[in-house]
């Protein structure tokens, strides 16, 4: 297994240009893929980092057509926006483009024609639903219905969001298209379709046998999609936002979002070396690595590796590192439902933070199962790693050398034994850093990077400088050097994970260059280094902070309870003698007031047009006392009187409440006199 390469080509997966990128990206695949490629780039290893919109696809069209704009509108707005965001967070792509470029749309469109003429594809006629009003075929989202599994009645044609279960449209009970609201009815359409199954059997000796390497999660799920055996899968739909099939009589068809996007990676790839793009892709010396989230394994486990396998010219995927989800706080994220951290509101709350996401994220990166983001464990991961462990013993390094030395890095005398353990123990960072990046096992391999931090401040702890300082100036000036290599080799280890922090100490200690090769060393600094003033790398985070990101959660889940609130369902029927048992009348406010000690409680001096009574009603939270006096009221005369605080209410006001919860008075349209009859 162990084969030469002689450089890496990183993917990362294109994320669809529909919204705005939020933590889960971050964490699930940008992170990663940034770690590794700064890693081997700080090796001094050749490196070419892809990254991309995914600008195609049904949900791209389908918003569009909801906000009444063009799809190249919508890509447009969310590209740059997610651009930027991959730019502020440090994600060091050699080139981001787009699915919407010339040059993708030529090289899509060439690869299908490529594999059109070897026959690598078969063609289909199929059933599908077709839209007559709209005229036009209906995309599996474009149709709606009742799921047949939960009951749900917005379930669309590929899946139900409430139960989770996948669907085809055939599946849909009274099914809808989503464009007209017409019922759509089946009508044939051909398409093209890509033959896995003639490809079962070298991708199972290929993934199964060749690549046990593979992390559990990816490995396992390949291993299930291989056993259930393979079926053609269509790589044409019949949509007017994509790449046109290249064909004639194809008109109206363009192909498939995943057959184009992953062909994405090689279109950029292009677009950034034209004249050398191929040594990238064809040559098997480069060792091709694809960064993405679980829900993408099987298109670069399977379909593409079988898409470039047809083609014949390609090298395939060496390991697809991929990762679970991240949860927040407890919830699936999601962004329709707004349930996220977005990054360009995450660097709004915390400005020049990068840092500190980028570690919480890796720290509980959802390498191997899912794992949910909470802001108060980004608060203590803050406040108790990075500043109590990282930032601490870095100042304390910097402000001792400047103490004692002058600011310059102090001679060193004779190693203690104490002090080659310790440079020992960092040597040890080095070689296990190095085995868990190899493996993408990144939170691991972060943990070491805060050990060298943790065995810097043990190293201070325990030998006590300040004390040796009055009584023997060559012990502390060989602590002080100690700890001051420790802080450059800090500066290294942790360059691939918090690269602006990396940044930060490289000005603290005046030494710009590093390489992965002086990892472990003590002696990156020369004696009389001139470092730079010491200066706080993190700061506390205070609760209120905290308290106010959660409280916009809180608000994104009122929002949302209230989008989902339907009208409930009818009580059981009464018979209309028992409804004209009730005497309900129209009334008067004569005067209104609080009732003391009774946050919800209104006291009412209703006219009744028969001397007046006193009605108490719970709507305080929707009204002030003094708006309601004059109005006219509906009210029940004929309840039984009821004493509530001490007073008794003779009778109910009639009030509807508002989905919200907000109680509004029931009025008749007309000012009828006080005692009219309802009925
Ligand atoms: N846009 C897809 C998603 O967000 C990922 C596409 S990856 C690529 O799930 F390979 F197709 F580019
Ligand atoms: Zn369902």
């Amino acid at each position: 297994m162990s084969k030469t390469f002689q450089r890496t080509l990183i993917t990362s997966a294109l994320p669809y240009a529909n919204g705005p990128v939020h933590i889960g990206h971050l964490a699930g695949v940008y992170i990663p893929a940034d770690i590794y490629a700064r890693y081997l780039r700080l090796k001094g290893e050749e490196v070419l980092f892809i990254g991309g919109s995914d600008e195609h696809g049904v949900p791209i069209a389908l918003k569009a057509r909801a906000e009444g704009v063009t799809p190249q509108e919508i890509v447009d707005r969310y590209h740059f926006l997610i651009k930027k965001s991959f730019e502020d967070f440090g994600i060091t792509f050699d080139i981001y483009s787009r699915t919407t470029s010339s040059i993708h749309r030529k090289t899509a469109s060439d690869f299908f024609q490529k594999l059109y003429d070897k026959g690598e594809f078969i063609e289909k006629t199929s059933e599908q639903y077709y839209d007559e009003e709209a005229k036009q075929f209906l995309a599996d989202r474009y149709i709606t219905g009742k799921c047949p599994y939960c009951g749900n009645e917005k379930a669309y044609g590929d899946q139900c969001e409430t139960c989770g279960t996948s669907l085809s449209p055939l599946d849909l009970i009274e099914p809808k298209s989503a464009i007209s609201g017409s019922v759509p009815v089946l009508k044939e359409t051909k398409h093209w379709y890509l033959p896995l199954d003639k490809h079962e059997a070298w991708l199972k000796k290929w993934i199964l046998e060749d690549h046990k390497e593979w992390k559990s999660n990816v490995y396992g799920q390949c291993k299930s999609w291989l056993d259930m055996g393979l079926q053609p899968r269509a790589v044409s739909r019949d949509l007017d936002w994509g790449v046109p099939v290249p064909l004639k009589g194809a008109e109206g068809k363009v192909l498939y979002v995943w057959f184009d996007a992953p062909i994405g990676y090689i279109s950029n790839t292009i677009e950034h070396s034209p004249a050398d793009w191929e040594k990238w892709w064809k040559d098997e010396t480069t060792r091709l690595i694809h960064f993405i989230g679980k829900d993408n394994i099987v298109f670069h486990c399977i379909v593409f590796p079988a898409m470039l396998k047809a083609d014949g010219s390609y090298i395939l995927p060496d390991n697809v590192p991929a990762n679970e989800f991240l949860n927040l706080e407890g919830d699936k994220i999601s962004t329709s439902r707004n349930w996220a951290v977005w990054l360009h509101e995450y660097l709004e709350e915390f400005p020049d933070k990068q840092d500190v996401l980028r570690y919480v994220l890796t720290a509980n990166a959802p390498e191997t199962k899912d794992n949910d983001f909470t802001w108060k464990d980004f608060q203590a991961r803050n406040n108790n790693e990075l500043v109590a462990v990282l930032g601490n013993f870095i100042n304390r390094s910097m402000v001792l050398t400047h103490k004692y030395f002058e600011g310059k890095v102090p001679a060193r005398g004779a190693l203690t034994d104490y002090d080659r353990e310790t440079f020992l123990e960092f040597e040890r960072v080095k070689v296990e850093m190095e085995n868990y990046l190899n493996q993408f096992r990144f939170r691991e391999a972060l943990k070491e990077a805060m050990n060298l931090a943790r065995i810097g401040n043990k190293y201070l702890a325990d030998t006590e400088p300040w004390k040796s300082a009055k009584t023997d100036t060559n012990r502390t000036a060989t602590i002080l050097n100690l700890s001051m290599q420790i802080t450059a080799n800090l500066a290294i280890a942790i360059e691939p994970f918090l690269p602006f922090s990396s940044q930060k100490i490289k000005h603290l200690i005046a030494k710009s260059d590093s390489k992965w090769s002086q990892l472990g060393s003590i002696d990156l600094l020369k004696e009389g280094h001139n470092l730079n003033e010491p200066e706080l790398l993190f700061e506390k985070i205070e609760d209120e902070l905290i308290e106010r990101q959660i409280q916009k959660l809180l608000d994104t889940k009122k929002v949302n309870a209230l989008k989902e609130k339907r009208a409930n369902p009818i009580k059981a029927p009464v018979s209309y003698d028992d409804f004209a048992k009730l005497d309900i009348r129209v009334g008067k406010v004569l005067e209104c007031m609080k009732v003391p000690k009774a946050d919800k409680l209104l006291q009412f001096k209703i006219d009744d047009g028969l001397g007046g009574r006193t009605i108490l009603s719970g709507i305080a939270a929707s009204y002030r006392p003094e708006e309601l006096i004059g109005k006219t009221v509906c009210f029940i005369a004929n309840l039984e009187p009821r004493k509530i605080k001490g007073i008794e209410s003779q009778g109910m006001l009639l009030s509807a409440e508002s989905f919200a919860g907000n109680l509004r008075l029931i009025h008749p349209d007309a000012n009828l006199e006080p005692g009219s009859e309802v009925s």
